[in-house]
């Protein structure tokens, strides 16, 4: 065996045994028990968040249905959403596999997660991508029990977790251990998209990523605790005000939480602060900490959830690389595996985070982020730059050639190793770019070109036909019935004929029927339209009988759903 594969294997080899280790230490049998104690303990609060926050008991099939009967119901009879999914779309295995998880709270249960998750451990790429997950989740953990400290102490005490849970350290213990478990099976299923091609490990793992630099964590960090502190504040106050309200035979409707800008751009609905984020979308301060918030809702597993849309983008672009130019003398040009040649618009694209993603999975791509917020775009484009440059950077170091993160992170820990005087064996580089799909390194690389767009989703300024792709995420449970059904119509009119529209969106009812009695609890966090939302059959609205695409696909992942429709041709 070559001595250059040593440092390899013994990451390789530590990261599953690890994991196995722990399975099955002795040592680790009197915490699991005391895990199991605490969630049979602390009986769980009505009050649980939903969509981000999962509640902390198994619902069975939710004989509650207080949110779905609730909610003003776009969907027919007594039919969930996810029951109608089933009719119409190609399911991929996530859907089953979500539909029934649940975690197991009790000592052998948590065993049989590690022992699994440490199977998935099989090359130095795997090991890496865990060790930055783990490190991931670790950190936006403890951020969010900072924030929730924070707030405390300002208030005097008594502020809920977003995540659930009656505030107090047990029940947060527990709700945490869930989430890190669902966060866990999220990282295997997102590992196991790459490791079969459908996407690139995700470009933000290289170690000179600015997310490594202390100085921008920290002040990614005193902006998080100083929005968090505020909203839950805010929160909390609505909350009061409600109970006031009722209790003096009022309205217990929400408070008042118009936003401070006007513009003949802005719809009614849009001026709002939704999730009792400062300024709602208009002002640089709420697009600065929006990616840092949310993916702390998240427990970091925001972006492996997203990816997840990735997949019926990998299907369709090999379709058109494989279906070549066409021969009917059209205009229309041949894609290539870079995505050259191909158009793609990313809806209501926020800061431009997932574009990022998309971009780099198919670099030659042109593509256009819309979305009425001008501060979030101008934070698009800032991540755009930023992920230029790093694209750039890294292929220069590499000399236009092959590798990857974990080549990049070998080489990082080599120099730091000869700096300080430690002989390490020669290191490897492996090939850590899977064979996939998207762009391959060829030396100088044309990168696609990348347009922001001022508008609204139910009013686009763009031809008909105008675009091959349509990314959509998180968007429509912001938006009310009229306005999700008008947005399906313009992006049915900006789509190409025989074009891809990928939505994905907070899960529905019945996606997770175990969520269900809990799940619209997110709709009291100043999400006005999320009960309407979760009840809402897509179908109805983008399907044939609506904007008239054709149903595609169907993912799960986690708290995230993602549906891929057709334009007929
Ligand atoms: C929850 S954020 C999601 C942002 C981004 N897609 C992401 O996942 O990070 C919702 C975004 O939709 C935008 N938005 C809301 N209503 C819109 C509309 N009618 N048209 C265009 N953008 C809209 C907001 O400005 C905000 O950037």
């Amino acid at each position: 065996m070559p001595t250059t594969a040593i440092p390899h294997l013994a990451l390789v080899a530590r990261m599953s045994h690890v994991a196995r280790r722990l399975a099955r230490s002795p040592a680790l049998a009197p915490y699991l028990s005391r895990l199991h104690a605490t969630t049979t303990v602390d009986a769980p609060s009505a009050s649980q968040t939903g969509w981000m926050g999962r509640p902390l008991v198994d619902e069975g099939d939710a004989t509650n249905r207080a949110d779905a009967s609730s909610a003003s119901s776009a969907s027919s009879a007594s039919r969930t959403p996810g029951q109608v999914d089933a009719e119409h779309f190609r399911q991929g295995d996530s859907v089953a596999f979500w539909a029934n998880w649940r975690f197991d709270e009790s000592a052998s249960g948590v065993r049989e997660m590690l022992a699994d998750l440490g199977g998935t451990v099989r090359s130095s790429a795997d090991a890496t991508y865990w060790a930055y997950h783990a490190m991931r989740t670790s950190w936006f953990l403890g951020q969010g029990a900072a924030g929730l400290i924070a707030s405390n102490a300002l208030a005097g005490g008594g502020v809920k977790s977003p995540i659930g849970g009656d505030g107090g350290i047990r029940s947060g213990v527990t709700a945490g251990a869930r989430l890190v478990a669902e966060a866990a099976q999220v990282y295997k299923q997102d590992l196991g998209f790459m490791r079969a091609g459908r996407f690139n490990p995700p470009w933000d793992m290289h170690p000179s990523h600015r997310q490594f630099n202390p100085m921008f964590v920290a002040d990614k960090t005193k902006k998080f605790i100083k929005e968090a502190t505020s909203t839950l504040r805010k929160s909390r106050a609505a909350k009061e005000a409600a109970a006031a309200r009722s209790a003096a035979g009022g309205s217990a409707e929400a408070a008042e939480t118009k936003v401070w800008m006007d513009s003949p751009l802005y719809p009614d609905y849009y001026l709002k602060t939704f999730h009792y984020q400062t300024d709602g979308w208009l002002s640089t301060q709420s697009a600065e900490v929006y990616e840092v918030s949310t993916e702390t809702l998240f427990l970091g597993r925001q972006d492996a959830m997203q990816r997840t849309a990735l997949v019926p983008l990998s299907e369709y672009m090999r379709e058109r690389v494989n279906e070549g130019a066409p021969e009917d003398g059209s205009t229309a040009t041949a894609v290539r595996e870079d995505g050259a040649g191909a158009k793609l618009l990313e809806l209501a694209c926020g800061t431009g985070r997932f574009l990022t993603f998309v971009r780099d999975n198919y670099p030659g791509m042109d593509t256009t982020g819309l979305d009425l917020s001008p501060f979030y775009l101008i934070e698009a484009r800032k991540n755009g730059e930023y992920w230029e440059k790093m694209r750039r950077r890294v292929r220069n170091a590499r000399g236009g050639g092959g590798g990857g993160a974990v080549t990049d992170a070998l080489r990082l820990i080599g120099g730091f190793a000869k700096r300080v005087g430690v002989p390490l064996p020669p290191l490897p580089l492996p090939n850590a770019r899977p064979s996939n799909g998207g762009a391959r390194d060829r030396g100088h690389e044309k990168i696609g070109s990348c347009e922001f767009v001022q508008a609204a989703a139910e009013a686009m300024p763009f031809p008909d036909a105008s675009f091959d792709v349509i990314t959509c995420v998180y968007l429509l449970h912001e938006l009310p019935a009229e306005a999700r059904a008008a947005a399906a119509k313009e992006a049915a009119r900006v789509l190409k004929p025989g074009g891809l529209l990928v939505l994905a969106d907070s899960v529905q009812l019945g996606d997770r029927p175990r969520l269900d009695a809990h799940l619209g609890k997110f709709g009291d966090f100043n999400e006005p339209h999320y009960r309407d939302y979760i009840s809402s059959e897509l179908v109805s609205v983008f399907g044939p009988d609506g904007a008239g695409l054709t149903p595609w696909t169907k993912e799960l992942c986690s708290s995230t759903k993602v549906l891929s429709f057709r334009k007929p041709k």
